[in-house]
């Protein structure tokens, strides 16, 4: 399997090494268009190799597309983070021009690849990618509901005193503060959350979680990486293994859940194939209306995008 990554940065080369780690792919390729960093962190991330026995080579090239020609999976991490004050949208003039001509290389090198979209904001370049790379929908998908839901993991892990391990939850919606936890889909080792953690402290965590990626920017100065990283590097793994994983990630809804047209987190089936299936819910009144108030806000996001006349 051959695994590219483009955009060298934070959570690119984060992506990069985990894949590497992992020792599932036959080569990863980083691409950046600053001069040397790709090559640099790739050629650091093959000198692990030895010391932590795994066989996955790294190349890093500039601008190069030539060297991720027939990718297996292509992860875009290109694009500016956020930084305090800032909200993912605010990036979208910048982001959008960067995903589309990123998305149109990428597809001119590897017409078979799956894309998995990183950059921010999440739902709209997911879209934007889509829109450009022109391959089904099931071939495009957005990292962003594995994130949240290890920071919602992490957050109730702490809270309990057990296991992160141990926690299964889903969390859908939009990569943003109107994204949707479900403590109903929540427990700990099939136990339901609610007999571990008060309806006070479960409301506090659901809360800390939709600003999750905001309490580390403000903390850093700049967004996140191990985790996002981790996250976008899991979705690799599982597609070149062909694990069939449930995970919530940010799919192209067609009629699911009453909405079409709209790349939204929902959980899905992952595969060789990428989104294998999307999994339909049985929502209840309250948590529809939280997908429909999320939805409501991505498709204003989307309303940026189309106004900006990039297609
Ligand atoms: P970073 O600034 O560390 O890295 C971005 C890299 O992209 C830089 O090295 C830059 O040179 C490169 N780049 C810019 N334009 C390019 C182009 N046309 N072609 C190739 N490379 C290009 O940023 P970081 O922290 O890695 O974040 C990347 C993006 O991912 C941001 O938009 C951020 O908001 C987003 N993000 C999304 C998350 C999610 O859950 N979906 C989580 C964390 C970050
Ligand atoms: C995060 O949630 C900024 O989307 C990025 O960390």
């Amino acid at each position: 399997m051959k695994v590219s990554v483009i955009g060298a940065g934070n959570v690119g080369a984060t992506v990069a090494n985990v894949v590497a780690h992992g020792n599932f792919a036959k080569e990863v390729v980083l691409l950046d268009i600053k001069d040397g960093v790709a090559e640099g962190k790739a050629l650091d991330i093959w000198q692990t190799a030895a010391i932590n026995s795994y066989s996955t080579t790294t190349v890093g090239v500039t601008n190069d597309y030539a060297a991720t020609a027939n990718s297996d999976v292509t992860v875009i991490t290109s694009g500016v983070p956020r930084k305090p004050g800032m909200s993912r949208d605010d990036l979208i003039g910048i982001n959008a021009k960067i995903v589309k001509s990123v998305t149109e290389n990428v597809v001119k090198h590897s017409p078979n690849t799956i894309i998995i979209i990183v950059a921010n904001p999440l739902d709209v370049m997911s879209y934007c990618a889509y829109l450009t790379a022109k391959l089904p929908s099931n071939k495009v998908f957005g990292m962003a509901g594995i994130l949240d839901t290890a920071r919602y993991r992490a957050f109730l892990a702490t809270e309990i005193g057990v296991s992160p391990r141990d926690i299964q939850a889903v969390l859908m919606g939009g990569h943003g503060d109107t994204m949707v936890p479900l403590p109903r889909y929540t427990t700990v080792s099939g136990i339901p959350v609610t007999e571990f953690v008060g309806e006070e402290r479960l409301d506090a965590i659901v809360e800390r979680t939709k600003k999750g990626g905001g309490e580390l920017v403000k903390l850093m100065g700049t967004s996140a990486w191990y985790a996002p990283g981790a996250a976008a590097a899991q979705m690799v793994e599982t597609i070149c293994k062909d694990e069939k994983r449930i995970f919530p990630c940010c799919a192209w809804l067609d009629g699911q859940y009453g909405m079409k047209d709209i790349y939204l987190g929902v959980p899905v089936l992952l595969g060789k194939n990428g989104i294998e299936k999307i999994l339909e819910l049985d929502l209840n009144e309250e948590e529809m209306e939280m997908m429909n108030t999320s939805a409501g806000h991505v498709r204003g996001v989307m309303k940026v995008l189309d106004d900006m006349k990039l297609f």
